[in-house]
């Protein structure tokens, strides 16, 4: 049986993709199917979470039971709805695939072919909507408790492996926990199962054994549980 071990906690989860738009058929994207973030949402309002999330495209997934969602298109969109439900969450917990990047400019018609040789397309750099979530707490405009989860896709390269690179990016975005996934072939994107590790800012680390989305979700569930403050809400 599941547990209710977040009853009446507030959870508020982004997944899937944005889409930063070119023209008014192109867009920028990923290859985020929303799966992590769903399973997550799902498996804490079944835990007994009150939970909203925040959606950018994904593999055609439907809406959870029993979530509030928030369908958003662009970085800037899925900003301004996380911005709005932050601050009535005791966990926020960012799974989405933001693009880092939009085009400066919409073309307001197709482009088209004859229009000569393809330029190169302008790109400014969107918010980071997890630094700003937790600039936001140091600031004191969210709850000092709420708990923040972030998520790192890695590669290793010849500089470092995936842990270590992890390990700089949880102190650099200062989340409560890092789930970190390793991204390659066939691994963490579009993909139904996942492995990878669980970091703690308290210096915890867990490894997530290779298993099914909805399992890693009750991994880092279970992390959560365990750091949300519940007294707030009673
Ligand atoms: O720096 P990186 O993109 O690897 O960080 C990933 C984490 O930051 C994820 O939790 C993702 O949801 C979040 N993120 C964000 N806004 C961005 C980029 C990433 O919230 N513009």
């Amino acid at each position: 049986a599941v547990p209710r071990d977040l009853e009446g906690v507030r959870v508020l989860v982004t997944a899937g993709g944005t889409r930063e738009p070119v023209d008014p058929v192109r867009f920028l994207g990923n290859r985020s199917s929303g799966k992590q973030g769903y399973a997550l949402a799902r498996l804490a309002a079944q835990r007994g979470a009150r939970v909203v999330l925040v959606s950018g495209y994904t593999a055609g997934l439907d809406e959870p039971a029993a979530v509030d969602t928030v369908h958003v298109k662009t970085a800037l969109d899925m900003r301004e709805a996380v911005e709005k439900h932050a601050a009535d969450a005791d966990a926020i917990v960012m799974a989405a695939a933001v693009a880092d990047f939009r085009p400066t400019v919409t073309a307001v018609s197709k482009i088209k072919k004859g229009d000569g040789e393809p330029d190169a397309i302008p790109l400014a750099k969107n918010p980071d909507i997890l630094a700003g979530i937790v600039e936001s707490r140091s600031a004191g405009t969210l709850d000092a408790d709420t708990v923040i989860v972030g998520f790192a896709a890695e590669t290793g390269d010849e500089n470092g492996d995936v842990l270590t690179y992890a390990r700089a990016k949880l102190a650099r975005k200062g989340c409560d926990l890092l789930v970190v996934n390793a991204v390659g072939e066939g691994k963490a994107f579009e993909v139904d199962d996942n492995d990878g590790w669980l970091l703690g800012a308290d210096g915890s680390e867990c490894a997530l054994e290779h298993g099914s989305k909805s399992l890693m979700a009750s991994r880092v569930l279970d992390a959560v549980a365990q750091r949300v403050v519940r007294s707030r809400d009673e």
